[in-house]
């Protein structure tokens, strides 16, 4: 089974430029190659940081672009997203009891489960008592069956000072404690980070993508601000079977492909 994730969008209203590259330009690209490409997937993940700033304007062009995407497309919240603003214009997108922007899909090879790690006003993530009493719920539902989880803020420094100071700081052991007696939890994918990265925690394997516009760049010294980068924007597709879970980076933008001249003249 495929599945896709597109993650770190950072839509502006009226098409606006943003650290040098144009966001709404690049996801017409990526969905554009996933129609030429990976039409065939199951579902496409988008894990966060839809809009730069939150705005309807931001969501409007959203919902506009993946109008022409191929397959059903599943949302989640990032820091720079507004719950509210992104409901009004996405109203059919999935709400818990207490409001936060996070749900389950069952598809037949298990369960996937999208978690809210949003903290209102935060650059960083968190996860609550709340939040936990419902994701235990939906572990122990999945009655052993494979589970993917997926979420915005990494729990876990990933090595870049900048980066770590906003990962996840609330909750981080709360979400340790909940998932631990979980030994059917297969993968963790993750957004925030806007560089690929993979990698385990507390035995967990887990994947993040660059994002579709901007990039971070690798700096593991202290920086006063954020280092960005052009690094080629990319989205993951992902293959899940029974015994296997494969983690593709595909750097939508790049054109370099070639069949050697050698490898033609051999079967001519
Ligand atoms: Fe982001």
């Amino acid at each position: 089974m495929k599945i896709l994730q597109i993650s770190d969008l950072h839509l502006a209203p009226g098409n606006q430029d943003m650290h040098g590259v144009n966001p709404s330009d690049r996801l017409t690209q990526c969905v554009e190659d996933i129609r030429q490409n990976h039409a065939d997937a199951e579902l496409c993940v988008i894990t966060g940081d839809l809009a730069h700033k939150g705005e309807i304007g931001a969501y409007e062009i959203l919902r506009e672009i993946l109008a022409d995407l191929p397959l059903p497309y599943h949302l989640l919240v990032g820091n720079h997203d507004d719950r509210k603003k992104l409901l009004s214009v996405f109203p059919n997108t999935a709400v818990d009891p207490n409001g936060f922007i996070q749900s389950v899909v069952d598809l037949e090879i298990g369960r996937l489960i999208f978690i809210d790690t949003v903290e209102i006003g935060e650059k960083f993530g968190g996860f609550c008592a709340q939040r936990a009493e419902w994701l235990e719920t939906q572990l122990k539902d999945s009655a052993g069956r494979p589970v993917y989880l997926f979420l915005h803020h990494p729990p876990f420094d990933v090595g870049i000072p900048y980066m770590d100071g906003m990962r996840m700081l609330r909750g981080e052991d709360l979400l340790a404690e909940i998932v631990a007696p979980f030994a059917n939890i297969r993968h963790m994918f993750l957004g925030h980070l806007h560089r690929p990265i993979a990698g385990s925690w507390n035995g967990i394997p887990f994947s993040v993508f660059r994002g579709t516009a901007h990039q971070v760049a690798l700096r593991m010294v202290e920086t006063a601000h954020l280092v960005r980068s052009h690094e080629p924007p990319a989205y993951g597709v992902i293959l899940i079977e029974p015994n296997a879970t494969i983690v593709h980076f595909h750097d939508f933008l790049d054109d370099s492909a070639f069949v050697a001249q050698a490898d033609i003249d051999r079967h001519h």
